[in-house]
């Protein structure tokens, strides 16, 4: 069925963003697809297309198998669903890390490929100068500091941060480099709740958490585990809100069984050759 797009575009900016420190508490969700952006635009202040996207969609066992080019395709459907939200890319492992050259040309391409309102990658002191220099090309960019899931292969693992002294004080010195290099806000994954906070009242851009504290000044969660979608083990700090995974393993179930009991389709599913006003 052909749905109509969105007419309005009036987005939540970047700006507007980084202006809700300490106000009303920031919703985020990753999305990577049309429907879901559809659902969910009208209840989010944003929506991030995650590299996530390529262990929740296309099943790989951590994020550095996501590609520009799949970063792209996913924040095009997203766009075309959304009207309203902030929409952020990710820039996946490989296409910003070797320079402040290659960090602005794929986020120029992510930019002008999908339309969306800024574009996000991980890391703090050491991608000072990526980020600095994206700004100053004139894209918004969001932080990501903490446990950071493209550094899974190098850190041995998903390691929760902020246990040790030297580490609050390198994730605080991350923070600060970001807020530095002009980012408008910045994720913080996977950190003890009480540096989570210290860092939120730090520094001057919003703090949205996951795993992290809900003295963050926004939240971000995956969507599909928010929904109970995911098929693996969640993490501890996912909520579910809804058990999807029932839902369509029952309506599975009932049409299995309606289609080998030859119930499905009904009459009011199939066209008799006469009456036209039951076309589609
Ligand atoms: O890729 C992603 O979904 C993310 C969020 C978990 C913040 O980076």
């Amino acid at each position: 069925m052909a749905h109509e797009l969105p007419t309005t575009d009036i987005r939540i900016s970047a700006d507007l963003i980084r202006r809700r420190k300490g106000g009303t508490p920031i919703v985020c969700l990753t999305a990577y697809t049309y429907p879901f952006a559809r659902l969910l635009d009208e209840h989010v202040d944003l929506l991030l297309v995650g590299d996530s996207v390529a262990m929740v969609l296309h099943g790989l066992q951590t994020t550095l198998g996501a590609s520009l080019e799949m970063m792209i395709a996913h924040g095009q459907a997203v766009m075309r669903g959304s009207a309203k939200a902030c929409v952020v890319v990710d820039l996946p492992a490989g296409s910003y890390e070797d320079s402040a050259a290659q960090a602005v040309a794929s986020a120029r391409r992510v930019v002008d490929e999908t339309g969306c309102q800024a574009v996000k990658i991980e890391g703090g002191v050491d991608m000072a100068r990526q980020i600095a220099a994206i700004v100053a090309a004139g894209i918004a960019v969001m932080g990501h500091i903490g446990l950071l899931p493209q550094s899974v292969e190098k850190d041995g693992g998903y390691k929760i941060k902020g246990r040790t002294e030297e580490n609050v004080e390198a994730l605080v010195r991350d923070a600060l480099a970001v807020e530095e290099a002009g980012a408008f806000s910045v994720v913080i994954e996977g950190t003890v709740e009480t540096v989570a906070a210290d860092i939120t009242h730090r520094i001057a851009i919003p703090t949205i958490g996951i795993g992290a504290s809900r003295d963050c000044d926004g939240q971000i969660l995956v969507i599909d585990d928010m929904v109970g979608l995911t098929v693996d083990r969640v993490p501890k700090f996912v909520k579910e809100y809804a058990d999807l995974r029932s839902v369509i393993s029952h309506a599975a179930a009932s049409y299995a069984s309606e289609v080998r009991s030859r119930t499905f389709p009904g009459s009011d599913h199939v066209f008799s050759a006469k009456n036209r006003r039951d076309d589609l």
